[in-house]
């Protein structure tokens, strides 16, 4: 997840694709490389989704006709998962850098004081991995257990490892006052900082390690809920402006990024 004020880097660090020159690469298309790079053929699988959250509502960046994707929590597992949002399998790395191209013009960006390309939604790149094997049923764990399919007669079980991945570019905080935000731009600085603000509600929850994880208060958490809690990881991309004129938001960025590092690791 990248966080920082708006005209910080955020999609430059996260989306930037990089065609020409592999050093150009952000970190959606590096990390995919990677996955991919390390991918059988015959046993695995890589799938993924990607979407934008624009004034509270789920848009499918592959598909921008699928608005209001509705964000659904399974009662026994926690997993979230986005009904009817579009799932391709993705072929190798030029298919990705397709896709991702794809959302790029689909996401909503606008021109403000403080980038003239600023993100006015989150874009999401939900990476679906799975990975076949066959074990021997003493070597699986009891949660391992519930999930296989078993054949009759057969110590070796058919085993789907199932992993997700999210990248999370968020739009960026701003000051109404610096970024010159007015009218529909207005309307969409308030639900970005509404979000971000629940955002940072949950990141101070996981910090002092409460129980209670208060994710219901706006999509982008409720989005994340199960990439919060369990065996989960968080990464905290933290971009911040060197002028003196970003100071506030600079310390108050980095803090945000200081007290969730109890928890997650930031860059
Ligand atoms: N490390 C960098 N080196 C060179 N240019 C950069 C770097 N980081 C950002 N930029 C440039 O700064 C501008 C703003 O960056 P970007 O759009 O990534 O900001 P952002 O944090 O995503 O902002 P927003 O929250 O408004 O979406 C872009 O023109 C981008 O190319
Ligand atoms: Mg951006």
């Amino acid at each position: 997840m990248a966080y920082g004020q708006t005209g910080t880097g955020k999609t430059y660090t996260l989306g930037r694709l990089g065609k020409d020159d592999a050093s150009e690469r952000g970190i959606m298309v590096r990390a995919l490389e990677d996955i991919i790079s390390s991918m059988s053929v015959t046993s695995d699988s890589v799938e993924v989704s990607y979407l934008q959250l624009y004034m509270e509502s789920i848009q499918d960046l592959l598909a921008p006709e699928k608005v209001n994707i509705p964000i659904n929590e399974d009662p026994k597992t926690g997993e979230v998962s986005l009904p009817g949002a579009t799932v391709v399998k993705l072929r190798d790395l030029d298919h990705l850098l397709q896709l991702l191209q794809v959302g790029e013009v689909n996401r909503h960006a606008a021109n403000t004081k403080l980038n003239t390309e600023s993100s006015r939604s989150h874009a999401i790149l939900v990476v679906y991995i799975r990975r076949s094997v066959h074990e021997i049923i003493d070597k699986i764990t009891s949660e391992e257990k519930d999930t296989r399919t078993e054949l009759p007669g057969d110590n070796h079980v058919p085993l789907v490892r199932k992993s997700k991945l999210l990248i999370v570019d968020l739009a960026g905080s701003e000051r109404i006052d610096k970024s010159g935000s007015e009218g529909p731009l207005l309307e969409e600085a308030k639900f970005i900082n509404l979000s971000l603000s629940s955002l940072g509600k949950c990141i101070n929850a996981l910090a002092e390690n409460s129980p209670h994880i208060p994710t219901r208060d706006s999509k982008l958490t409720r989005l994340l809920r199960d990439s919060f809690g369990g065996s989960a990881r968080t990464s905290l991309i933290i971009t911040v402006g060197p002028s003196a004129r970003n100071h506030a938001e600079t310390t108050s960025t980095i803090m945000f990024g200081q007290r969730g590092s109890i928890r997650i690791s930031v860059v």
